[in-house]
C-alpha cells in the first residue's frame, strides 16, 4: 500500500514578514512626520534593462505605500560615467533625500565601483559604499547593510531558524549578495555567530559542502542549481536566485526559477523559501528599512 506524500508547510513566507516589517515601519515614518521629516529616496535608472525596470518600478511602489517620498532618474544607455558622477553629486546634496539607490547593472562603459563610492555614505541605502562595506566587516552597526543578505538574516531570524553554530554554505560570491551574506552570518553576535563556506565556479566539491550544511543560501544566479541529493534532510534552504529560462508552455516563451530545484528539495527541507514570494520581498522591505533609517539619522 502506498502512504501519503504528507503535506510539508515548511515554506518560508517572504511575502508576510515583509509585509509585518512594512507595518513596524509605518510607525517609525509617522514619528518622522511628527518632526517635520518626510524620508526621500532618488532611485537612478541607466539604460532600459527589462528586470532593472521591474525591480525600480516594484521599489517606487512600495516608498508610496509606506508615505517615503521617491523620485527616479532615468538615463540614456550611452550616459557616461561622469555624467552620471555629475548627477550623483547633486543628489549627495539634496536635503529632502535621504537616500540613493543606482540601479544594477549599469553599462560597461561605466565603472559600478566608482559609482558605489560616489554616494555619500550616509545615503547609501544599498550599502555598497567601500565604508560601509567595510563597517560590515568590521561589525559596526552605523553602517548600511546590503538588502538582499540583510533581508535573508531577518527571514531566519522571523523563522525562528538558530544560526548560532550552524554550518553556513552560501553558494556564491557576488559583492551584492555572496560576500556581504557571508561577512554578516560569522559576525559575532545575534543572528549570525554562524561557520561560514563560501562556495564558488572555483570550489572543488560544492556537493561535499552542501551536504554538511545547516543553512544553504543560493545567490550563485544559475537556474536551478541545487539539486535534491546535495542536500541533507532538514537543511534550511534560501533561494536569492532569478533566473530567465526558456519555457515552451508559457506565453512568453520564457519563465523565472531560482537557483533550487525547489520542487524536489522541499519535500526534505525543514524550511525553504519559496520563489517568487520569499527573498525577493524582503529585499524591499530591507531598503525601506535603510531609507527610514538614514532620515532618521539625518535629524539625530
Ligand atoms: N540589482 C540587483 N540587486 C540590486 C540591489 O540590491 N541594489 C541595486 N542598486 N541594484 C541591484
Amino acid at each position: 500500500m502506498k502512504f501519503p506524500v504528507p503535506v510539508v508547510n515548511n515554506l518560508i513566507d517572504g511575502r508576510a514578514i515583509a509585509a509585518q516589517i512594512q507595518r513596524e515601519l509605518l510607525a517609525r515614518v509617522a514619528d518622522l512626520k511628527k518632526r517635520g521629516v518626510v524620508p526621500g529616496l532618488a532611485f537612478v535608472r541607466v539604460g532600459e534593462d527589462p528586470a532593472s525596470k521591474v525591480y525600480v518600478g516594484r521599489k517606487e511602489k512600495a516608498c508610496a505605500e509606506l508615505g517615503i517620498v521617491s523620485e527616479t532618474h532615468i538615463l540614456p544607455e550611452k550616459t557616461s560615467e561622469a555624467e552620471l558622477l555629475v548627477l550623483i553629486g547633486k543628489l549627495n546634496s539634496a536635503d529632502h533625500l535621504h537616500g540613493i539607490l543606482v540601479q544594477a547593472p549599469l553599462p560597461k562603459q561605466i565603472r559600478e565601483s566608482v559609482i558605489y563610492s560616489s554616494v555619500q555614505p550616509t545615503k547609501d541605502v544599498d550599502g555598497f559604499h567601500p565604508i560601509n562595506v567595510g563597517k560590515l566587516m568590521l561589525g559596526d552597526a552605523t553602517g548600511f547593510h546590503p538588502c538582499t543578505p540583510a533581508g535573508v538574516v531577518e527571514l531566519l531570524v522571523r523563522s525562528g531558524v538558530k544560526t548560532e553554530g550552524a554550518e553556513v554554505v552560501v553558494l556564491g560570491r557576488g559583492n551584492i549578495v555572496g560576500k556581504p551574506m557571508a561577512a554578516m552570518l560569522c559576525q559575532k553576535g545575534r543572528a549570525a555567530n554562524s561557520t561560514v563556506t563560501i562556495c564558488h565556479s572555483a570550489t572543488r566539491d560544492i556537493k561535499a559542502h552542501c551536504l554538511r550544511a545547516d543553512i544553504i543560501i543560493a545567490a550563485m544566479g544559475v537556474a536551478e542549481f541545487l539539486k535534491a541529493d546535495m542536500v541533507k534532510p532538514g537543511v534550511v534552504v534560501m533561494d536569492v536566485g532569478v533566473n530567465r529560462v526558456p519555457d515552451a508552455s508559457s506565453k512568453t516563451g520564457t519563465k523565472l526559477v531560482g537557483d533550487v530545484d525547489f520542487k524536489n528539495i522541499q519535500p526534505i527541507a525543514g524550511k525553504i523559501t519559496p520563489n517568487p514570494g520569499g527573498v525577493g520581498p524582503m529585499t524591499i522591505a530591507m531598503l525601506l528599512q535603510n531609507t527610514v533609517r538614514a532620515a532618521e539619522l539625518s535629524v539625530g
